[in-house]
């Protein structure tokens, strides 16, 4: 699903925000990313949705080498992915239901359809309520799981989850990772970014660790 051969990614001239990173990640494994603060995480998350390029290596995502992706193929590429960002970026002009209705409008699906699958995801994450509110009403907590149902509403190969839960409290927090692991059930690959250790629970899955641009760790819980 997922394979990085040799990356290397440098923003300014001479420190390396990722380094000679290379690891594989097979279709439906459930894979969390941890490590401190400027270690690299959202840089890589970046690389693998093709939002910047990498600066030397290979990265294959679902069959796509990036590197020699087209312009013209990103967006179809990036509909195969469904991405929670660290700050959420949800359309403030646009309801809670707008916002995760989104990823279906681009997909041309049906009225009847968009509405049956956005009402059921914002019913499983206990939002109904806010569906025609808009985004600034709503609490950070709220706002991420907005984001979330966002990002799962198209059923996508992959989820990249930038930090799902940090603004979550415990209850909500296994509530979210519980309806992740039911996707995961159905063939989803998910590469989420995390602080939070308490997710990392016998079982849950692989942990990458990365510390000062270098994978240091890589484990199965
Ligand atoms: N656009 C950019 N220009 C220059 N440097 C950058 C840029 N984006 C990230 N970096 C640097 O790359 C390093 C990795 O940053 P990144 O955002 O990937 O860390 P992170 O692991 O996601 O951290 P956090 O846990 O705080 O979200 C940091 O040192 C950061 O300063
Ligand atoms: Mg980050």
């Amino acid at each position: 699903m997922i394979e990085l051969k040799h990356i290397y990614k440098t923003y300014g001239a001479d420190r390396h925000s990722l380094r000679d990173l290379s690891f594989q990640i097979k279709q439906g494994e459930f894979v969390f990313l941890v490590g401190p603060s400027g270690a690299g995480k959202t840089t890589l998350f970046k690389l693998i949705s093709a939002y910047e390029p990498m600066s030397s290596g290979d990265i294959l995502v679902s069959g796509h080498n990036l590197k020699t992706l087209r312009p013209g193929q990103v967006p179809f590429f990036r509909r195969k992915i469904g991405f929670v960002f660290q700050n959420y970026k949800l359309l403030k002009n646009k309801t809670v239901f707008e916002n995760v209705e989104l990823p279906l409008v681009i997909l041309d699906e049906d009225a009847d359809v968009r509405k049956e699958k956005v009402h059921a995801l914002l019913a499983r994450i206990g939002l109904s309520d806010y569906a025609d509110q808009y985004p600034d009403f709503l609490s950070g907590g709220e706002q991420q799981r907005v984001a979330i149902a966002r990002a799962l509403v198209h059923e996508p190969e992959l989820i990249i989850a930038d930090e799902p839960t940090g603004n979550l409290d415990p209850v909500l927090s296994d509530s979210i990772m519980k309806l992740f692991f039911e996707f995961s059930k159905t063939g989803t690959t998910f590469l989420v970014a995390t602080h939070d250790h308490r997710l990392l629970q016998p079982g849950r899955g692989r942990v990458l660790s990365l510390e000062r641009g270098a994978l240091v760790e890589d484990r199965w819980l």
